[in-house]
């Protein structure tokens, strides 16, 4: 049995509705194909394939990050403008060497952004731009008036500026975005940033590229050399059962792949911990964001498959993790501020994954509709016997509880990390509510993933729950995840 008492008097913080965002880039299959068609044979809208957008939609998708990733910096956005027969082909020399079309650009992303109903958030190229494409990007964009730049967006079809409101100056600068020294990065982002112009009425909110995983130099240098020129600062952790030299299996693991996932958890729990006490130290007023722009898990590519598409499984593991993750990012609602999983359709942790016409819903897509409740919640203080126990080093909670309170109604989720323990929460309430509904999610073996065969072998059921006065009782399964909602 464990022990919860929540207390919605005592609330601390709000959490970000950006939290729940994710991320697409042209990377395998995420954009042709998983999002955009050019065959009508898959039923779409403007190119957007409707079972796809009709399913995210659940989500309430916040905000979408566009188009990269690496792609982002060896990305020129006047090749994605304009007759499509017309837009030059390249190369995508980031991932798998494959042909890039360009026929989903500029307009078609805020075409889907649109269907979405989510803030558009689009990634920059400093790595190979030049800052006067950078500045005519969002002239072209985002200006009303009567200028080259804005005419040109009309005759391509858009006579009203496009909303945009996020702007990320280039990806992983450190890395494929240019394998830059954080000083370095640091002249360019004071250099770029000042040319991304407010042409709205809504200033843009800047992104610096943040540091990769437990790179705190990175954090630091970024933030007293050009922090005082941004919004928000990104970091980027992926988590693996395995490292970033072995992986591990999506599908195929056992219950050591299990545990050493969830002890890569706790060690990005750490390096959170650590890069936001970095930014406390520089911005101790609270300024700067913290936006997870990327993370999730990342495991071998399915055999068979183009090692450049990184196309992955999805099973109760990434569930778990996924909540365990989401809890970390609640748990610093003050800070983090936005994050968008990698990614949203068939690359690494996707929420949907499709093969023609086909689609299917994975473990992690079924999280993020059961924690729907929390965006823009008030995180409620919680308090609960935190039982951990060793793996890999490291100390993993058995249970993880969040709880947050919305228009009056409290959402409590809950994960069980062990693969041999069944729990019982026996949760303490400070108010009386008249119900209480509840979803599980989990399956027979930690292995299990939805197939094209067997698309509903790991999807949520609604669970019992007992409410007697203040107290609520529920399961908590062992390897499963719970959403409660309480009106
Ligand atoms: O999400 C896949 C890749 O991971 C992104 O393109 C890059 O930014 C990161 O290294």
């Amino acid at each position: 049995m464990t022990e919860i008492k929540i207390n919605t008097k005592r609330r601390n913080g709000i959490i970000n509705k950006n939290i729940y965002g994710q991320f697409a880039e042209h990377l395998g299959r995420c954009i042709y194909e998983g999002i955009y068609v050019e065959d009508d044979s898959i039923p779409n809208v403007n190119g957007m394939r409707c079972d796809v957008v009709n399913a995210l939609r659940e989500l309430d998708i916040p905000v979408l990050r566009w188009p990269g990733g690496c792609f982002a910096d060896d990305y020129h956005w006047r090749d994605g403008i304009g007759d499509k027969d017309k837009r030059p082909y390249m190369v995508n020399t980031n991932w798998g060497g494959v042909v890039e079309n360009n026929h989903f650009g500029t307009h078609e992303f805020f075409e889907l952004c649109s269907q979405l109903g989510c803030e558009p958030y689009i990634t920059g190229n400093v790595g190979s731009g030049t800052v006067q494409e950078m500045r005519d990007w969002i002239e072209y964009m985002t200006f009303d008036g009567d200028s080259p730049l804005a005419n040109e967006r009309r005759k391509n079809g858009h006579e009203e500026p496009f909303k945009l409101k996020y702007f990320g100056v280039g990806n992983e600068n450190w890395g494929c975005g240019g394998n830059m020294r954080p000083e370095y990065y640091s002249d360019l982002y004071r250099r770029f940033a000042t040319f991304i112009r407010n042409y709205g009425d809504e200033p843009i909110y800047k992104i610096g590229c943040g540091a990769n995983a437990g790179d705190f130099s990175w954090t630091e240098s970024v933030l007293k050399n050009a922090g005082a020129f941004m919004q928000g600062l990104s970091w980027h952790n992926y988590t693996y059962e395995g490292d970033w030299e072995h992986k591990g299996s999506s599908y195929a693991f056992d219950a050591a792949g299990w545990y050493s996932n969830l002890a890569d958890v706790e060690r990005m729990r750490d390096r959170l911990k650590k890069h936001i006490a970095v930014m406390d130290c520089f911005d101790p007023d609270g300024k700067i964001d913290l936006i997870v722009d990327e993370w999730g898990n990342w495991y071998d590519c399915m055999p068979g498959t183009n090692p450049g598409f990184l196309y992955q499984q999805n099973t109760m593991r990434d569930a778990v993790t996924g909540m365990v993750i989401l809890h970390m990012f609640h748990e610093h609602c003050d800070r983090v501020q936005m994050a968008n999983i990698a990614q949203m359709v068939n690359v690494l942790q996707a929420m949907v994954l499709t093969e023609g016409d086909k689609m299917v819903l994975t473990p992690t897509y079924h999280l993020f509709r059961m924690m729907k409740g929390h965006q823009d919640g008030e995180k409620a203080d919680i308090v609960y016997d935190d039982e951990r126990y060793e793996s890999d080093g490291e100390m993993i909670p058995s249970v993880s509880v969040s709880a947050s309170v919305k228009n009056g109604t409290l959402t409590v989720t809950a994960a069980n990390t062990r693969l041999d323990c069944d729990r019982e929460l026996s949760i303490e309430l400070d108010a009386e509510y008249k119900t209480a509904s509840a979803e599980i999610l989990t399956a027979e073996n930690m292995c299990d993933f939805n197939s094209f065969d067997e698309p509903d072998k790991v999807s949520p059921k609604p669970l019992d729950t007992k409410l007697e006065g203040r107290r609520l009782t529920v399961s908590l399964p062992r390897m499963s995840v719970v959403s409660l909602t309480l009106k």
